[in-house]
């Protein structure tokens, strides 16, 4: 219980998912984890090759294929004041299965979100483009009040007013075939985000990063969520502003899909 992780939430963790075995960008996922440990001040007592290992075989330890899986380092217990020069650095990864929120028919109904109490702190104010755990305190207490208010999730903004991210995936917007989202340098620049951008360059889609203010959101016509967890999730509704899923949400929810499948299965399926 004398955990300074615990007590300071002095940890860092990954959320990343297994698709038929492999897990998707391990590597980038696994380097993100050193690099937001080092944000917080502190080095993961191994290579970044032995946690990519240790995290395959926690997933084939525990019988999954498809599955969510947890690396998180935190501080120990050896000193408890604020200061943790002498603490151990422990690190563990947990693996359970998770499957897709919703099927692709369901999903491109689109989820509701609520505008979110909290804003995501300037980064002058909290180390923000790390994955720390202490940074999540805000998107619990915004996501629970969403969901009292019933809905899926809430939408913050950035400490300027600009729009930034929802409680645990980055945001989208479509205007005139023409792909917007928010700037990715005050907040998690996300694996799925950044994956997503080169699917839609590669369909030839324009995708434009800036600061984008809430009330230009009546000027956009698709609107989806991404993350590890997320996946490509279309959104229909954002406080009072309404979005239809199109083509666009949908070529990105397949064209993902079809990205995160193995190489292997890839070449099987071509053969
Ligand atoms: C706050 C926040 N933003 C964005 C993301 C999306 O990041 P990624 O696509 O790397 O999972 C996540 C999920 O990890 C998150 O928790």
């Amino acid at each position: 219980m004398l955990t300074h992780g615990l007590h300071y939430a002095s940890a860092v963790f990954e959320g990343e998912r297994a698709y038929g075995g492999t897990v998707f960008k391990l590597r980038e996922h696994t380097q993100r984890l050193f690099d937001s440990a080092r944000i917080l001040d502190f080095e993961i007592p191994y290579t970044l090759q032995e946690i990519d290992d240790a995290t395959q075989a926690t997933l084939a330890k525990n019988g999954l294929v498809d599955g969510y899986l947890r690396p998180i380092a935190w501080r120990g217990s050896e000193m408890m004041g604020v200061s943790a020069q002498h603490n151990k650095i422990n690190v563990a990864i947990a693996a359970w299965e998770w499957p897709s929120y919703f099927s692709p028919a369901e999903r491109l109904k689109g989820i509701r979100l609520d505008w979110a109490k909290y804003r995501r702190p300037d980064p002058r104010t909290a180390p923000s483009l790390a994955k720390a755990s202490g940074l999540y305190m805000i998107c619990t207490i915004s996501k629970h009040e969403a969901e009292r208010r019933g809905y899926a999730d809430a939408l913050m903004l950035d400490w300027e007013g600009n729009v930034a991210e929802a409680t645990g995936a980055n945001v989208f917007f479509v205007k005139d075939g023409v792909i917007h989202t928010p700037l990715a340098d005050r907040f998690l620049n996300g694996i799925t985000r950044q994956t997503v951008i080169g699917l839609a360059k590669a369909r030839g889609i324009e995708v434009v990063e800036r600061r984008i203010l809430p009330e230009e959101l009546s000027t956009f016509s698709e609107c989806w969520l991404c993350g590890t967890a997320a996946e490509v999730t279309p959104v229909s509704e954002i406080g009072e502003y309404r979005f239809t899923p199109g083509k666009i949400s949908e070529m990105l929810m397949n064209d993902y899909t079809a990205a995160t499948v193995p190489a292997a299965e890839k070449l099987a399926v071509n053969a």
